[in-house]
């Protein structure tokens, strides 16, 4: 598995690093409000994990699903929303934790979705961020990394199901999907 990586981007110290700063920043911003972490499945999990427990305030959570990549590396743009939340998010302060903001489109249909049930606020915080690939209008509150145009594994992200859970975020040698 390891040997289909050209790279490690971002290493498994430094995600924790900037995910401590992260924590802390969401914290000191939500002090006193209770807010709902919504993860986004399945390339969320990793740092959602991570980022509630470094964000040391009372929280609920919640998990959606949504899809759009299928087996290939561009996002087809159609979202389909598999899982919605369980928990009633009218009236509340919502922040959705996301591994990856392409082009936009995920979070796009996210974000309509979660305002249609009225929340007092919504804030997205992703962990990465590809502004270069940006075809829908949405920006995230909070960024952990902004990287360049490459395929990126690992920490969460697949490639085809595959690479979530190598613990570091690293670049797929093209021929992996070139195949
Ligand atoms: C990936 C990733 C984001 C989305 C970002 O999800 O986890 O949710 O793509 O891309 P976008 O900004 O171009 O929409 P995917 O649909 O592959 O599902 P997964 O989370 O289950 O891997």
């Amino acid at each position: 598995m390891h040997n289909d990586i050209a790279e490690i981007l971002i290493t498994e110290k430094e995600l924790q690093s900037r995910i401590a700063e992260l924590g802390k920043e969401v914290a000191k911003d939500y002090e006193g409000k209770t807010p709902i972490f919504v993860g986004v499945l399945k390339g969320a999990i990793m740092f959602f994990a991570d980022m509630v427990r470094a964000t040391p305030i009372p929280c609920e959570y919640d998990f959606m699903a949504v899809s759009s990549y299928g087996a290939g590396t561009i996002s087809s743009g159609k979202i389909n929303l598999i899982k919605d939340l369980s928990a009633d998010i009218k009236g509340r302060h919502v922040v959705i934790l996301e591994d990856i903001l392409d082009t936009g489109n995920t979070l796009r249909f996210v974000v309509d979705h979660l305002m249609e049930k009225e929340p007092a606020s919504l804030k997205i915080c992703a962990l990465l961020d590809k502004p270069s690939r940006r075809t829908a209008p949405i920006e995230a509150d909070y960024v952990g990394f902004t990287i360049p145009n490459q395929f990126v594994v690992g920490y969460g992200l697949d490639y085809d199901e595959i690479y979530r859970n190598i613990p570091y975020v690293g670049i797929l040698k093209p021929e992996v999907y070139k195949k």
